[in-house]
């Protein structure tokens, strides 16, 4: 596998109806057939008009083997057609039903340490088991023979979550098909030995035969195994995929897709080479309470949804009207957040918003998770504010199909992940995802919208990228970045970048490696910081965590050290290289300096943040030819003023001069380009 680039943008959702998507999942399983009707009729009242079933359907439709039993099925979907709705149907293969796993345990999955996980949650099961496969697609079949060309279904569901609890799988199996990928991948088993430096620990293989996934060992393992099964655990659950959207291809035209996990606690799979499997791109998001501003990573996760549908609309497949069951505090959505936050997703590019789940399960581990209808049924704050949120997704409609524009980019990779967090580097304290979190979230004070690319998109059109520890980088993918730079780019790169080749294998002759003669700097030594400790630095601020003894080869120091044994020495540098700049960031730098920094690249830049965005207000702006879309979110506890003239769809009336938009109040202000 290697990482590849998005599918070009086609258009909007194409999931039939008009307007965006507003739906949910739907789980007609735990209830009994009367609730049905009432759910459809409160469905229709909250303006759903797609919604998931059968996600977890599997053990209800077949009940044991080869017995189809879709009665219940036949009648959700007739009473939801019935009623004007959508379906997204799921294939129900997520959670595998008693009868599999009692005859074939063999399927359940192992973790590293060698140990099974039983039955009793969801995903028990193996991604590489060719009997889980079978049992699987025969499932696939029945039900795409059944409804694959039933007008009620608008998209089919694969599976749920792929890889949520199972991305990685040990077991036996799992390594006969790690060592067919590797096969695949490096023919011999000499380049295998390359590959993985396996002259390390008097590592080196004979055989294929002798590999195996990265089971736990007792000291640091070999960093390119981890890389490799990482890559490897990805392409076997887009393998999964591949083969259910292929039985449903051929009995269906409608389009295929499965939901996405870009969040931060999830990051096993490499969504850049998904994306061309994909009929529509789906995320499922959830505020983190456990990270320090979830809005503003909320809109990280947006802003790369969005690129991994190559800035085409997408789909918000599940997000939760209020608390979650899963995080150590549910925290529950203030009044006005679940507005806010469905209207930073739209703002960010997708064209349907939908919610885990219909109705609040009354049994199960989730039935402490919030529903659009709570346990306390329709008198209640959150059935009210579903409604009038239905009513707006509704006025909105005339959005769809509309699109996000940005001057900057920042490169982001899972593949990247895997290998920058592994064990046995400088620091453990350098994280990835927060650096590349800490360079969007500045942007996103800013109030500058951001693209979010994959390591060698193109940089076309983009007057500053953002490279935040690109630790592992292919040639081709830095000559990019390179010349996007020489063409008259600015780039912000910043430590432990260029480091390794895709075989993890490090870059000689100072760091930082593949970007050493664009930024026009030198490194001979990492000096990652001591926790707690910090750097003073010339501009009165402080850098922690990491830094280096920076040496100008052509570049200027912008911010020295001025204390430690770098007092003196560059901290962060500008190469100037061909018609542009590149930016070398060689410490974790204070929030405001970030934002500093930022501002002076983007000002050399000619970038200008949004006129109406200021401190806690959240300004998105989506175009068409005739309309511009302003959303303004404040997520702050005071009240914000602005300028934007034009009809706010969210309170539905004209807006001219200053506006006040309340603590916690969202606008949508639709404008005419031509006039404006
Ligand atoms: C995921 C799953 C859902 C549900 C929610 C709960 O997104 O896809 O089935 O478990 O989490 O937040």
């Amino acid at each position: 596998m290697t990482t590849t680039l998005p599918a070009p943008a086609t258009g909007a959702l194409g999931l039939g109806s008009t307007g965006l998507a507003f739906g949910c999942d739907y789980n007609p399983e735990q209830w009994d057939p009367e609730v049905w009707v009432q759910d459809v009729r409160l469905m229709r009242e909250a303006g759903v008009n797609l919604v998931a079933i059968n996600v977890f359907g599997w053990s209800h439709v077949e009940p044991r083997q080869g017995e189809y039993d879709f009665a219940a099925l036949d009648r959700v979907i007739d009473l939801l057609h019935g009623a004007g709705i959508g379906v997204d149907l799921g294939t129900g293969t997520a959670s595998t039903p008693p009868w599999l796993t009692t005859r074939h345990p063999e399927v359940l999955p192992v973790v590293a340490d060698g140990t099974s996980r039983w039955p009793g949650g969801r995903q028990a099961f193996c991604p590489s088991s060719p009997i889980y496969r079978e049992h699987a697609l025969a499932l696939v079949r029945a039900t795409a023979e059944r409804y694959g060309d039933h007008p009620a279904v608008k998209l089919w569901h694969v599976s749920n979550e792929l890889g949520c609890h199972n991305a990685h799988c040990y077991c036996d199996v799992s390594a006969e098909a790690f060592r067919g990928w590797l096969r695949a991948r490096y023919g011999t088993i000499e380049e295998l030995n390359a590959a993985w430096g396996t002259s390390f620990w008097s590592q080196r293989y004979a055989d294929f035969a002798e590999v195996l996934p990265p089971r736990a060992t007792l000291s640091s393992g070999n960093p390119g195994q981890a890389i490799d099964f990482d890559r490897f655990s990805s392409d076997e659950l887009l393998g999964h995929h591949r083969a259910e959207a292929e039985v449903l291809r051929s009995l269906s035209d409608k389009p295929v897709t499965t939901n996405f996990m870009v969040a931060a606690h999830i990051t096993a799979l490499d969504y850049w080479s998904w994306t061309a499997d994909m009929d529509v791109i789906a995320n499922d998001h959830y505020l983190d309470h456990r990270l320090p501003r979830p809005h503003v990573e909320l809109a990280f996760a947006a802003d790369t949804t969005r690129g991994l549908a190559g800035g085409a609309p997408w789909l918000l497949m599940e997000h939760s009207t209020g608390a979650v069951n899963w995080q150590p505090n549910n925290i529950a959505k203030a009044p006005g957040e679940m507005l806010r936050n469905t209207a930073a997703h739209i703002a960010r590019g997708a064209d349907g918003v939908c919610f885990f789940q219909w109705r609040a399960s009354v049994q199960g581990s989730e039935k402490f998770h919030s529903a659009m209808l709570p346990h306390a049924g329709t008198e209640s704050s959150t059935w009210h504010e579903v409604v009038a949120l239905g009513g707006l997704v509704e006025r909105l409609g005339e959005l769809r199909g509309s699109r996000v524009t940005a001057d900057v980019a920042i490169v982001f990779s899972w593949e990247n992940q895997w290998a920058a967090d592994l064990e046995a580097h400088p620091t453990t304290a350098l994280k990835y995802l927060e650096q590349v979190h800490a360079f969007h979230g500045a942007l996103w004070d800013l109030g500058v919208t951001v693209d979010v690319v994959a390591p060698g998109a193109p940089l076309d059109g983009y007057a500053v990228v953002v490279v935040p520890e690109l630790y592992l980088v292919r040639d081709e993918h830095a000559a990019v970045i390179a010349d996007h730079v020489a063409a008259g780019g600015r780039a912000i790169i910043t430590f432990f970048s260029g480091i390794v080749d895709d075989r993890d294998r490090v870059r000689t002759g100072g760091y930082p490696g593949a970007f050493r003669e664009l930024l026009g700097v030198r490194v001979d030594e990492f000096l990652p910081l001591a926790a707690g400790d910090a750097v003073a630095l010339s501009d009165g601020s402080t850098g922690s965590v990491w830094s280096e003894p920076v040496a100008l080869r052509g570049a200027e120091a912008v911010v020295t050290y001025a204390s430690g044994p770098l007092a003196g020495g560059p901290a962060v540098t500008r190469n100037t290289h061909g018609q542009g700049s590149a930016w070398y960031v060689s410490t974790v730098l204070e929030d405001d300096a970030r934002r500093e920094l930022l501002r002076r690249v983007l000002d050399e830049a000619g970038v200008t943040p949004d006129p109406a965005a200021q401190p806690g207000l959240e300004v998105v702006r989506r175009r068409d030819e005739q309309h511009e879309w302003v959303f303004l979110l404040n997520h702050s506890d005071r009240a914000v003023q602005h300028t934007e003239a034009g009809h706010d769809l969210v309170a539905d009336h004209p807006v001219t001069g200053t506006t006040v938009i309340g603590p916690g109040g969202t606008q949508i202000i639709r404008k005419d380009r031509k006039r404006s």
